[in-house]
């Protein structure tokens, strides 16, 4: 399994943090953003990463990262966004690297406490569909939010104004590689992006979506308030743990 970090946009939620750098290098607590989905690929045992990035800060990526050494890694594969198209714009730029092979896909404001190891070894046994990772939380409205019937997910809503669940659909997503023909088949939402919830409810409709609910705690670091969230639970208890 391959592993991306989508590591894009231009952050506009965190202006003016955001007006001269990437979000994703921004700090959370003690490490800049983009060192946690690195950390949780890693320990998931997903050592082959492909980070997207774009804007003009690009080349701050390699100057920081470098081939990841300071991760045990021997090399680390960049693609470069141009434009704002969306995550699943950013993702369809992946296809050539994944080579065929199922893709373990992090978004990279998203930071875990908990280790996603045994999700991915399970995925694997079946190595097909798609796996998604779902969080209780009081504010869904936010998020992508699954309606579940029967222990089932029947769609995805982005960022409904009621929401049908209390889950977040959170940035951690497995696709086996249908996911490059079914982005070939979007259209742009109304924000003008090729939305990763279009892409999820195309395997639920085909009925091969599973999902997970994470163990431990579960945040994004895209806004003021989540990003202080993400640095005070990260100074509390950790973040990627085994
Ligand atoms: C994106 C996805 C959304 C998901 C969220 C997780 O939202 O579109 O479905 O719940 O990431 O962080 P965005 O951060 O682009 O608003």
């Amino acid at each position: 399994m391959k592993g991306i970090i989508l590591a894009g946009g231009l952050g506009t939620r965190l202006n003016p943090l955001t007006k001269i750098t990437n979000k994703h290098l921004l700090p959370v607590y003690n490490k800049p953003m983009i060192y946690y989905p690195i950390e949780c690929l890693i320990n998931a045992g997903i050592d082959d990463i492909m980070i997207v990035t774009g804007g003009n800060n690009a080349g701050d990526f390699l100057r920081l990262l470098g081939n990841g050494k300071e991760f045990g890694l021997k090399h680390i594969n960049y693609a470069y966004q141009e434009g704002e198209g969306g995550i699943a714009d950013a993702l369809r730029l992946t296809e050539y690297f994944s080579g065929g092979d199922c893709i373990c896909v992090v978004l990279g404001d998203n930071i875990i406490e908990k280790n996603i190891r045994k999700y991915v070894e399970d995925y694997k046994k079946i190595g097909k569909g798609a796996r998604i990772f779902l969080k209780e939380i009081p504010d869904a409205e936010r998020f992508g939010v699954p309606e579940i019937k029967n222990g089932k997910i029947v769609k995805i809503e982005e960022k409904p104004k009621h929401p049908k669940s209390n889950y977040a659909v959170t940035g951690i997503y497995i696709y086996d590689n249908r996911v490059f023909d079914i982005i070939r088949t979007l259209k742009p939402s109304d924000r003008g992006e090729l939305e990763i919830t279009d892409v999820n409810n195309k395997y639920i409709e085909w009925g091969e979506m599973t999902y997970s609910i994470l163990d431990g705690w579960w945040s994004d670091a895209g806004t003021y308030d989540s990003l202080l969230k993400a640095s005070l639970l990260i100074k509390e208890t950790g973040a990627n743990k085994f």
